[in-house]
């Protein structure tokens, strides 16, 4: 195998017009490939360090620290590796870090790395990075993956801190359940998508729409937006709870204030009980069959409750409480919060930390859910990532805007060059 003989990065932008960092990894032969890191807006406590200059340039987000942290430092320990060795790279950039939060060297420097050598090594390889991702599972866990095309959640109605509308939910997903293949599964999704928009504009809502692709009307609550998209898809010709359900990002720690749970859209204040007894009703009307983030990630006793109550008949899914971390996996199976978790390689930084925490999810039953964030680039790799580790779902935003279409058209060229990839 071509060794790493070069590692350069620079400064590019994500979908919201914020620096972020695009790094390129070129081997011997010349053979190269990039890759660019995400960047979230309703980040979670306790996720790893995206390092900015927080000077007075592009208010304060520009990134050339990581950058030269990335071609001035951490290329030196990784020129001349192995590409195809993932840990062994990520473990040599993790330890030059030493810290518990990438905050040294920055874990956008780090995963720009670990991104980018995955990238030259399917190349170099000659594979396709989906099947590279599985060999990378096999070298860390010793396990074999059975490839699969992920159910996507598309979020077609935007509230909370990707909006600037009045819905304090974050997230309005829908899951084509029923569709028979991810051709059928994007058919589905961008006509209700359309529908939705045809509706809003008859009721003369906006439908400008948020970070994520998804309309984001102003509207009386949470329940009318549930009921939108309802009609949208019925107007479909496709049945809600069998054809397609909805899932629900409500990102709780963004409203969490003094204990209550801030309902500013609907003027509602509410103790944890009170909430859970909120999407308790929501679940009982509405075909969600998925929940993320339903309490703040600090209110370890809301979510012990919500879990009680909701676990069996409803998907609860960890964010920010989980913020990709195993160790903070751990503590919350051992306390029998949430039953599933999403996966965002940045909140962790690099693709081998990544890897183990959805072994460790897997050992313990949890679902895994692969995700973009909310400020993305036209990166797909996480495309690869769920079909190379079989991961049945992912959540990529609306059917819309070219950073969250691009991951689902890279879906849409797995599925038709290799006809054996099948929906979980
Ligand atoms: P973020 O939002 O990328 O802004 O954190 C996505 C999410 O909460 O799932
Ligand atoms: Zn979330």
């Amino acid at each position: 195998m071509q060794k790493i003989s070069l590692i350069n990065a620079i400064q590019v932008f994500d979908s919201r017009g914020v620096p972020t960092i695009s790094c390129k990894v070129s081997l011997e032969d010349g053979t190269s490939a990039s890759a660019m890191v995400p960047s979230g807006a309703s980040t979670g406590s306790k996720e790893a360090l995206e390092l900015r200059d927080n000077d007075i340039s592009y208010h304060g987000k520009s990134v050339t620290k990581a950058v030269n942290n990335i071609n001035n430092i951490l290329s030196s320990l990784v020129i001349g590796k192995n590409p195809s060795n993932q840990k062994e790279i990520d473990e040599l950039l993790i330890s030059f870090d030493d810290t518990e939060d990438k905050s040294k060297v920055g874990a956008n420097a780090i995963l720009a790395i670990s991104l980018a050598t995955a990238h030259v090594a399917a190349k170099a390889n000659k594979i396709s990075l989906y099947k590279h991702f599985s060999k990378v599972y096999r070298d860390i866990t010793g396990q074999n993956v059975t490839h699969c095309m992920p159910l996507p959640m598309f979020n077609i109605l935007n509230g909370g801190e990707h909006a600037d509308n009045n819905i304090d939910i974050q997230e309005f997903m829908i899951i084509p359940s029923g569709a028979k293949n991810f051709v059928q599964v994007m058919q589905w999704a961008t006509e209700i998508y359309h529908n939705l928009k045809k509706i809003l504009l008859k009721n003369n809502y906006s439908t400008a729409v948020g970070d994520e692709g998804g309309f984001a009307p102003s509207l009386d609550s949470n329940k009318e937006a549930l009921r939108l998209i309802v009609d949208a898809i019925k107007e479909s010709g496709l049945v809600p709870g069998k054809d397609v359900n909805i899932a629900l990002d409500c990102a709780a720690s963004e409203f969490f204030d003094d204990n209550k749970y801030i309902l500013k859209g609907e003027r509602k204040e509410l103790s944890s009980i009170q909430f859970v007894d909120y999407l308790d009703d929501l679940i009982q009307n509405y075909p969600i069959v998925s929940i993320e983030d339903g309490m703040d990630e600090n209110d370890k006793d809301g979510w012990k409750l919500l879990t009680e109550r909701l676990g069996s008949k409803c998907q609860l899914v960890g964010d920010d409480l989980f913020v990709t971390n195993k160790k903070i996996l751990k503590d919350g199976i051992n306390e029998e919060m949430a039953n599933s978790i999403l996966i965002k390689f940045n909140q962790v930084g690099s693709i081998t930390e990544t890897i183990e925490t959805i072994h460790f999810a897997n050992q313990n039953n949890f679902e895994s859910i692969i995700s973009h964030r909310s400020g993305e680039t036209e990166d797909t790799t996480i495309a690869d990532l769920a079909v190379g580790l079989g991961i049945g779902q992912i959540k990529t935003g609306a059917p819309c805007r070219s950073d969250r279409v691009a991951k689902y058209n890279r879906l849409l060229w797995i599925e038709e060059e290799s006809s054996n990839i099948l929906l979980k």
